[in-house]
């Protein structure tokens, strides 16, 4: 009141002493004078009239209406419009000014004013709009394009939210103004769920019980309203519940449903419940020969025939040995085998051809291209060094792994293949000797010439 009652006191008081003045100090020299001194009251009149008249609507209609306070910004806006028509009207009547050429030049400016601010005049109307309607509040949380967090301030340009990180994402009105938000009030009950899963074994009603208790105590739920638990489908390998519980302040909702999760654990394997998981069942099959051969096109078993080192083998060893073995496909390009690493399996082309490449100082040195039916990897596997050397697939191959499980049993069966495979290796050895003095990435191959048939009778445990 007190806003009203000193301009409206003021202004009589001027009143007054205009009267006053003109009725003593009369005269045609002063009636500039008084011209002035006329507008300056209307001026005085015209504050008292837009502070009676902001009090009237928006501190005693607007708060009867709408139960709550009106927004500063519409106050400030319908003020700002009213002193602007004060202004005209005064300038205008009081003063005799000609105001159709500063209403056409402001109209102009205005225009221009417009376009150069067109986003800053966006936000603000975007913002005005927000503050008559109030969608939000400060202190509610809100959330907006997958963000979430507490709305800090709101002002006529922008809108501040604090999110669980602590960290403010600033939103222009004019973007809340567009899109959908979610708001989630202030000292309001917000429900959540947290899924889970029980055995069909279990009935529903104890699975709905156990969870319910888990529910119990938590700092962040509110009790005013009792959690509850349902089913939600029935899965593959579970029965799908949800356990609905009510928070009071939405911000603590990813801390109360990890705490209910860790509850609900516990709760479980109280009750000796466990949290299914998917099942799926696994048809194990032995593999024949010649089903790896309508696999892939490749006869390897043909290709086992041709390999000199696999020649003391009988055809039902030779069938075994394809049984333990497994195909792999390599891209044109692609290493097989890198010189250096370990390895316990060798190979057979069923299809392309490989390049075996030494390297020494950084240039690569070509030992040997293997083709369809070639091998490689043997040495490691015999001598339980690593490879020798790198085996690129010249183009798109396909190869048969013989791990070392396959060739241990053909060893304890036949004895007499040690001293085949020593000499192959032993072989192959020498010409790699040639190339690039036995190095391989800079380090000596440690595998003796000769001495392959005692490793091989030691690394495969033979008498
Ligand atoms: P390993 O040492 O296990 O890995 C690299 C492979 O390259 C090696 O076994 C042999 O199989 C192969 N290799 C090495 N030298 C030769 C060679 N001179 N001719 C053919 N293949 C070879």
């Amino acid at each position: 009141m007190k806003k009203i009652i000193w301009p409206a006191a003021i202004t009589l008081a001027s009143f007054l002493a205009y009267f006053a003045l003109r009725f003593w100090l009369w005269g045609p020299l002063h009636a500039a004078g008084f011209r002035d001194l006329l507008a300056f009251c209307y001026v005085l009149l015209g504050m008292t009239i837009v502070r009676c008249s902001t009090y009237l609507f928006f501190d005693l209609l607007y708060l009867k209406r709408t139960g709550r306070e009106a927004p500063g910004l519409l106050k400030v806006m319908f003020s700002l419009v009213c002193y602007a028509i004060l202004f005209m009207l005064i300038l205008g009547l009081v003063l005799k000014y000609d105001v159709t050429g500063l209403v056409a030049t402001s109209a102009a400016v205005s225009v221009v004013i417009g376009f150069a601010l067109q986003d800053t005049l966006g936000n603000f109307f975007a913002g005005a709009s927000l503050h008559i309607e109030q969608p939000f509040k400060i202190k509610d949380s809100i959330r907006f394009r997958d963000r979430t967090g507490e709305v800090e301030t709101a002002s006529w340009r922008s809108t501040a939210i604090r999110t669980t990180d602590n960290s403010v994402l600033i939103f222009p009105n004019s973007l809340l103004a567009r899109e959908p938000i979610e708001v989630f009030p202030y000292e309001s009950l917000h429900r959540q769920s947290v899924s889970f899963s029980a055995p069909y074994s279990v009935a529903p009603q104890t699975v709905i019980d156990v969870a319910r208790s888990a529910a119990l105590d938590l700092p962040d739920v509110t009790y005013e309203i009792q959690p509850t638990a349902r089913i939600t489908g029935f899965g593959e390998s579970s029965v799908n519940f949800e356990l609905l519980y009510w928070l009071k302040d939405y911000m603590r909702a990813g801390d109360a449903s990890a705490a209910i999760r860790e509850r609900l654990w516990y709760a479980f394997h109280r009750e000796g419940l466990s949290m299914p998981f998917p099942t799926r069942h696994v048809l194990l099959e032995n593999i024949n020969p010649e089903d790896l051969e309508c696999k892939t096109g490749v006869d390897y078993r043909r290709a086992i025939d041709g390999i000199d080192i696999f020649q003391p083998l009988t055809s039902v060893e030779k069938d075994a040995l394809l049984t333990l073995s497994q195909v792999l496909l390599f891209a044109p390009g692609e290493y097989m085998v890198r010189c250096g690493q370990p390895g316990d399996s060798m190979f057979i082309i069923g299809r392309g051809k490989a390049e075996v490449r030494v390297s020494s100082n950084g240039t690569h040195s070509t030992v040997a291209v293997l083709k369809t039916g070639g091998f490689f990897g043997e040495m490691s596997l015999f001598s339980g060094e690593p490879r020798s050397a790198d085996v690129i697939a010249i183009e798109e191959s396909e190869v048969l792994e013989i791990g070392k499980a396959g060739i241990e049993k053909l060893l304890l069966e036949n004895a007499n293949l040690a001293r085949i495979f020593s000499k192959t290796v032993s072989e192959r050895l020498a010409v790699l000797e040639e190339h690039a003095g036995r190095v391989c990435g800079g380090e000596e191959i440690k595998v003796e010439e000769g001495k392959f048939f005692e490793r091989i009778k030691r690394i495969f445990n033979l008498s």
